[in-house]
């Protein structure tokens, strides 16, 4: 095997965000744009030499191209092994898995999640530690430090390796071993859940549908919901991976699975809607007639996972990133657990699961998993919700107003204001930060603010301080206001804005959360002068 020294120079804007690297693919596309990045990682991580990796990706436009580069990479600079999913396909928590199951030295995502797909919309690489967990921001920062020193890269000079075909092939001296992107994740799920369970449920007539919006989950829901567990064949819809998604947006909320929503409002309703995204971490859960949030659904899950074989032991403790609602707070205390607020961001739950501090952890954008990865898993999260009603044998209905006669409930909701000029939205960020001193004990629309901070969190596992995590407001009859500016975006900012109220234990829980928010609303619009900064106050998502 030839391996060719190439040399580079630093590429700009090479810093990992909340999930990995993301760009337009046609940035990626680029002359080394990927090989840079893939080589700084290498590097932060002292090489590859005698090391082993899982590679997969979401199957977006180019996958495949990507995944040949890193083997090459991988190669030549003497890995020793490198477990590939067939035709490049593995979601994010499969390949988490898989660095675990066969304890590699980490492993390279790809994928921009949720983002559209394509020639001209986003792609992503993310790599991910030992531990199979997302690489912590001591890492991404080694990473990032490494891609503006870089001044050459190897890569070999050999064939494209099939990845059509299962089996192991070599490399020079590397082995590639292609896998089933499927048996291994199904394995394991296979151990946590009561599948006995769930096929009853099925048989007795439960019906559902999943729609894996042409995204990565269409193989591994087809397998183990229709194959496995005999849901009837059709359930799963959109079941196909395709390159671009089939020009949707693969995000599992209320707007983007719309046509899942609407089944679920109508008169023809299954019993239990469910979706996931680009690369299979994220979940939604949708009852007939009823949409559970995804705060409500990993308080819901973490309070019933006793129902499940691999929790009936109880859960350790529950992680909630800070914009996430604070029911699954309720929860904790009740089950006499730690709870922990972290900030946004799967990579920052790996320490507490892997010191056994929490079992369960969720974020509020879709995101619930628990230690069995290190990754926020979607098919786990509706697994998890068939095992409870199959337990439960209520409907999801039945099941989340239950959930909040005997908590209270978090009315919540997000709002997204997507491609804002990123001036204008530091400018906003700045002000607002500027003010949060004076704000307590003041009144806007009504409402007086409790406290306000900028949010920062110390690690308790290993002692790291992350800053400038989101600028909070609280207010008095537990309202609660974030705003953060998101880290994944590909096109100007994107400002989030979070709203939470909580009402007591035995308050009302039948607003709606428009209603019930729109107090805190009012006040974080004029607090923020989100008008005069950015001119508008109409998000692009609500979700
Ligand atoms: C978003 C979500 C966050 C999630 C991340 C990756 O990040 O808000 O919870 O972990 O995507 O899926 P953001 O764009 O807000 O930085
Ligand atoms: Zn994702």
């Amino acid at each position: 095997m030839k391996v060719d020294t190439r040399a580079t120079a630093p590429i700009e804007g090479q810093k990992p965000g909340t999930s990995g690297l993301r760009k337009k693919t046609r940035v990626f596309m680029e002359p080394e744009y990927l090989e840079n990045f893939i080589q700084a990682t290498l590097n932060a991580i002292g090489g590859a030499g005698g090391k082993s990796f899982v590679v997969g990706g979401d199957g977006r436009y180019f996958n495949r191209e990507a995944i040949q580069t890193i083997l090459k990479m991988a190669a030549a600079n003497g890995a020793r092994l490198v477990i590939v999913g067939q035709d490049g396909i593995l979601s994010t928590p499969a390949a988490s898995n898989l660095i675990r199951q066969n304890k590699t030295d980490g492993g390279f995502i790809l994928s921009a999640s949720h983002n559209p797909g394509g020639i001209d919309e986003d792609f992503g690489v993310k790599f991910n530690a030992e531990n199979g967990g997302p690489a912590p921001e001591k890492l991404t920062a080694r990473i990032f430090e490494a891609t503006t020193r870089i001044d050459q890269y190897q890569i070999a000079e050999v064939d494209d390796v099939d990845l059509a075909r299962i089996g192991e092939t070599r490399l020079g001296d590397m082995t590639v071993r292609v896998v089933d992107p499927v048996e291994s994740y199904k394995a394991l799920m296979e151990t946590l859940f009561d599948f006995d369970a769930i096929r009853a449920l099925f048989s007795g007539g439960f019906t559902m549908r999943f729609d894996a919006m042409h995204a990565v989950t269409g193989p591994y829901a087809t397998e183990i919901l229709e194959n496995t567990l005999g849901a009837p064949s059709g359930t799963v819809a959109n079941g196909i991976p395709l390159e671009d998604f089939g020009k949707g947006h693969p995000d599992p909320n209320p707007i983007w699975a719309k046509p899942l929503m609407d089944l679920m409002m109508g008169a023809d309703a299954p019993d239990l809607g469910a979706a996931s995204d680009g690369d299979g971490d994220r979940n939604m859960i949708v009852g007939r007639g009823i949409y559970v949030t995804p705060s409500d659904s990993l308080a819901i899950l973490a309070a019933n996972a006793h129902l499940a074989p691999a929790y009936e032991k109880g859960i350790s403790g529950i992680a909630r990133s800070m914009p996430t609602s604070a029911a699954a707070d309720r929860v904790a205390a009740a089950l006499g657990v730690e709870c922990f607020e972290t900030p946004t961001g799967w990579k920052f739950f790996g320490n507490l699961l892997d010191a056994g501090r929490v079992t369960i952890c969720g974020e509020e954008s879709a995101g619930t998993g628990s230690d069995h990865v290190r990754e926020k898993d979607g098919l786990w999260a509706v697994l998890l919700w068939l095992n409870i009603l199959a337990v439960r044998k209520q409907s999801v209905a039945e099941i989340v107003n239950d959930h909040w006669q005997t908590y209270g409930r978090n009315y919540y909701s997000r709002f997204d204001f997507e491609a804002v000029a990123s001036d204008k939205a530091n400018a906003m960020m700045d002000a607002l930060r500027g003010k949060l001193a004076g704000l307590p004990g003041q009144s806007f629309a009504g409402q007086t603010v409790s406290f306000a901070d900028e949010f920062s969190y110390h690690d308790p596992v290993d002692g790291s301080l992350s800053e400038n995590q989101g600028l909070r407001l609280g207010f008095e009859g537990d309202g609660r206001a974030v705003f953060r500016l998101s880290g994944t975006g590909t096109e100007g900012a994107t400002i989030r804005l979070y709203l939470e109220r909580g009402t007591e234990q035995g308050g009302e829980t039948s607003m709606s959360p428009q209603d019930a928010l729109s107090g805190v609303l009012a006040a974080a619009l004029e607090i923020s002068d989100m008008e005069g900064f950015i001119g508008r106050t109409t998000p692009d998502v609500t979700t």
